[in-house]
């Protein structure tokens, strides 16, 4: 029987409540045609605490040789975000290789967009954001600190290899879908770096005359998504318009808590990460009320670059049916249900989906 073995890293807050859910769920989705092998990590804020570091030193070479690396937040009151970020979540993206951050920003039956008179099929998109290099760099300094001539700088990095590879991503993810790529850039403001986005962009663009190409400045692309969503099919961009992008489109399809994301290697030489958009909630930890759907949806997406096509589409569909049927959810979608009980209901949903596959095959 396939195996796969995880690596589990709840983190802190709410992940630890959800990341069984969607423990539970993919286990449903293997229906023993497939098996996991759960190893549990306890890398999170809360360690640091203890020990003053957010995962052991030889951390990476403890997962290195996963299938897959399976997140639920990290963040903690008191710990500053940026060590939970650089002591855990980059290191990971970047010695894995993981330039890819993928995410699917769609409409689900059951769930009211903020944007007036949106339903289920108007938006149904996705944000490619290059995951590695760009604006957040390492590489920078502060001059004459404390004095009145203080100077700080903050180096941008863009490499061609870099560029090249998520915009190859984003017109072969378009392949598959709608064939259109729309790329965010700036380089009427920043003129050095984003003008060179765009010439690779041009370039890449040419190796897929199929797909179709637009670009926006970031300011405009923003405005786009609030009022035109159903324009786009895959939108490419920069590490830091791509994060802003890839919070902005979970944000007009409804609840934070449904949106799933995905740090992605696509060569697979190093796991790949799947996690939540959302964070460690603190102001809901601990109420057992957090909504667990955007741990299984990255769960799907896990299952998906394992290979596991039918079970990633069944998790997929059994979420769309859940929402549909309004009965189980949690208070974030105006539910009473609690985090296990919708964990509960989707399971139950899967396990349907799967069996109604099988009779048919
Ligand atoms: N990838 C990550 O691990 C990640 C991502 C974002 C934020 N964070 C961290 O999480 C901590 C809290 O950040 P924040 O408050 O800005 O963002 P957050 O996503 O944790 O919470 C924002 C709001 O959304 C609600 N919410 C989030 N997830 C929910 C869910 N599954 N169900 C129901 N409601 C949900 C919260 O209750 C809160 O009101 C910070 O330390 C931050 O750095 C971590």
């Amino acid at each position: 029987m396939r195996k796969y073995k995880i690596a589990v890293i709840p983190g802190d807050g709410i992940g630890n409540e959800v990341l069984p859910e969607g423990q539970k769920v993919l286990e449903a989705a293997a229906g023993g045609k497939f098996a996991f092998e759960w190893v549990q990590f306890d890398w999170s804020c809360e360690r640091f605490t203890k020990t003053g570091s957010m995962m052991p030193k030889d951390g990476l070479d403890q997962i290195r040789d996963f299938d897959a690396i399976y997140l639920g937040a990290v963040g903690f009151p008191g710990v500053p975000d940026h060590v939970s970020l650089w002591g855990l979540l980059i290191p990971i993206r970047r010695n894995f290789h993981q330039y890819i951050n993928l995410r699917p920003i769609k409409l689900l039956k059951g769930v009211d967009s903020p944007l007036k008179g949106r339903e289920a099929g108007d938006i149904d998109f996705y944000v490619v954001r290059e995951n590695n290099e760009g604006e957040y760099s390492e590489i920078g300094g502060r001059l004459y600190a404390g004095s009145e001539n203080e100077i700080v700088m903050q180096q941008s990095v863009f490499s061609k290899r870099g560029c090249d590879r998520v915009m190859r991503y984003a017109f072969e993810l378009a392949k598959t879908r709608k064939k259109h790529v729309t790329s965010a850039t700036k380089s009427n403001g920043i003129s050095h770096t984003m003008p060179y986005w765009d010439e690779r962009f041009d370039a890449i663009s040419a190796e897929y005359p199929g797909i179709r190409a637009d670009r926006y400045h970031i300011d405009i692309l923003t405005a786009h998504f609030v009022r035109n969503p159903d324009w786009f099919d895959v939108v490419v961009g920069s590490n830091l318009f791509g994060d802003i992008l890839s919070d902005l489109g979970p944000a007009i399809v409804g609840s934070i808590g449904i949106a799933p994301g995905a740090n992605i290697n696509p060569e697979k030489e190093y796991p790949s990460m799947f996690e939540p958009v959302h964070g460690s909630a603190p102001d809901i930890a601990g109420k057992g009320i957090a909504n667990p759907i955007g741990q299984v949806w990255s769960g799907a997406m896990m299952l998906r670059h394992l290979g596991e096509e039918q079970a990633a589409c069944a998790v997929e569909t059994a979420i769309e049916a859940v929402l549909a049927e309004r009965d189980s959810l949690t208070p974030d979608l105006g539910g009473k249900a609690s985090t296990s009980q919708l964990g509960d209901a989707l399971a139950r949903a899967v396990k349907s989906k799967t069996a109604a596959l099988a009779a048919a095959s």
